[in-house]
């Protein structure tokens, strides 16, 4: 199994290119079901959760061709609608094919996802939603089963909480629907604006895009013809590279970013004593020698994203105090806990808290990553710490990003991919 040797201590310099947006590309390779003409996507991620959905297309018979950051396809010929354990049970977001699944061919299997490392992560909403808009859903054999024999219906959708993919599922199941849907309570994630905004160009009447309310108007069961779709900067990398630029005290360039989207963990990194310089798309993180403790807690966009709650705990463990730390939305997201303690910081949970005592130095150990956020908290940790630490389980670290290695060999960092 691979694993990522890293010797710690060294100063970063130089500038990183942030790659396209997991979270963006996979519901819009989802999307891509909803056309049965050619659809070409741009700055897709080089990661392997993107190969996992795109060969669940090709399984479904789609026709995929992908090199790195392009895909051509063309789901004109798809065969199948069944979504297997196989495939499902490597990456939850294939439940993102459901509801494209559903809408445009009036029936459909999912494997039913899984616990997960983070949470529980049930999918409830999503099915709530879509037995609304006339679908008959039953769970047996550890598969969804839906079906809406004439096609689904417009609805009004209220969630009872704001939900990522849940938002996502239904929009795309709304774009081939027989009426208008409208969602209240719906999730403002930059991932789904472009989901959103890909749709529209399309040509389906969407209202409210970046809200809280959409209002979507089907086509009443005729698939869509996309138009080329660039993946949005990746938000969540780019995060993770100003952590660490500020755990190492470095000053870096990110190329390629969308500032807007990073507001939050920058005001954050503000508060802990970086600067910034903005230029176009691109941004310099400035880092102080001490940087100061935080207080922050997660939420929906635009507050501060989940997905960064770990790497910002990794900055917290060397800060000159004591930070506070709250995780809003999933039940289990600290298993980065005890491994960051191995290397050495003095970090205190109580439910959905952490209290980080900051502490004067991390000194490399052996530590293991549990899921991908966690996996680049360790991977920042081990960039501070003393001496070497070999980060292992990073299959969890090439789900989600990008040449990691790479990417920060190129800043100096001294870290390579080894193999038991
Ligand atoms: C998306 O997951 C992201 N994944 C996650 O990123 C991210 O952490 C999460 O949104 C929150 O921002 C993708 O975009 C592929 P949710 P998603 O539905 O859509 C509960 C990463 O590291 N819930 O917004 O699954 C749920 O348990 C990943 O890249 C229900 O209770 O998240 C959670 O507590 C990890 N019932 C909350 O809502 C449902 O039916 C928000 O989840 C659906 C969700």
């Amino acid at each position: 199994m691979d694993y990522l040797e890293i010797e710690g201590g060294h100063k970063l310099k130089g500038s990183v290119t942030i790659s396209g947006a997991k979270n963006a590309a996979l519901p819009i390779i989802a999307a891509t079901l909803l056309s049965d003409k050619d659809v070409k996507l741009t700055n897709l991620p080089n990661v392997v959760d993107i190969r996992t959905l795109l060969k669940l297309l090709t399984m479904l018979g789609g026709d995929v061709k992908h090199n790195d950051t392009v895909a051509d396809i063309n789901n004109a010929g798809i065969n199948s609608t069944k979504a297997v354990y196989e495939i499902v049970s490597q990456m939850r977001a294939s439940i993102l094919v459901l509801g494209p699944l559903l809408t445009r061919f009036k029936h459909c299997e999912v494997s039913l996802p899984g616990g997960c490392a983070i949470g529980q992560r049930p999918i409830d909403m999503h099915l709530k939603a879509l037995e609304q808009m006339g679908a008959i859903i039953e769970i047996k054999g550890g598969y969804v089963r839906a079906e809406a024999p004439n096609g689904l219906m417009g609805a009004k959708i209220e969630f009872d909480k704001i939900t990522v993919g849940g938002t996502e599922n239904v929009v795309m199941a709304a774009a081939l629907a027989n009426g208008t849907t409208t969602i209240m309570n719906a999730a403002l994630e930059p991932e789904v604006v472009q989901l959103c905004e890909m749709i529209r160009d399309a040509g389906v009447d969407i209202q409210g895009i970046g809200t809280s309310e959409l209002t979507i108007v089907g086509t009443n069961g005729v698939p869509l013809e996309f138009k080329t779709t660039d993946i949005i900067p990746d938000r969540i990398e780019a995060g993770t590279y100003l952590c660490a630029a500020a755990i190492t005290h470095s000053d870096i360039t990110l190329k390629k970013v969308n500032i807007e989207h990073i507001k939050s963990p920058i005001a954050k990194l503000e508060k802990m004593g970086c600067t910034f310089d903005v230029e176009n798309d691109n941004i310099t993180i400035h880092s102080p020698e001490v940087i100061k403790p935080t207080h922050l807690i997660t939420t929906e966009y635009p507050g501060f994203p989940t997905d960064m709650q770990a790497q910002f705990m990794a900055v917290a463990t060397i800060a000159d105090g004591e930070s506070i730390i709250e995780e809003r939305l999933f039940e289990n997201r600290f298993m980065h806990v005890s491994e960051l303690n191995r290397l050495g910081a003095d970090i205190w949970l109580k439910g959905s808290l952490a209290a980080v005592h900051g502490v004067k130095e991390l000194n490399g150990a052996d530590v293991m990553a549990t899921d991908l956020r966690a996996s680049s908290a360790l991977v920042l940790g081990a960039l501070a710490a003393n001496g070497i630490t070999n980060v292992r389980r990073i299959y969890h670290l090439d789900r989600g990003y990008d040449n990691l290695e790479g990417k920060l060999s190129l800043l100096g960092a001294k870290i390579t991919r080894k193999k038991d």
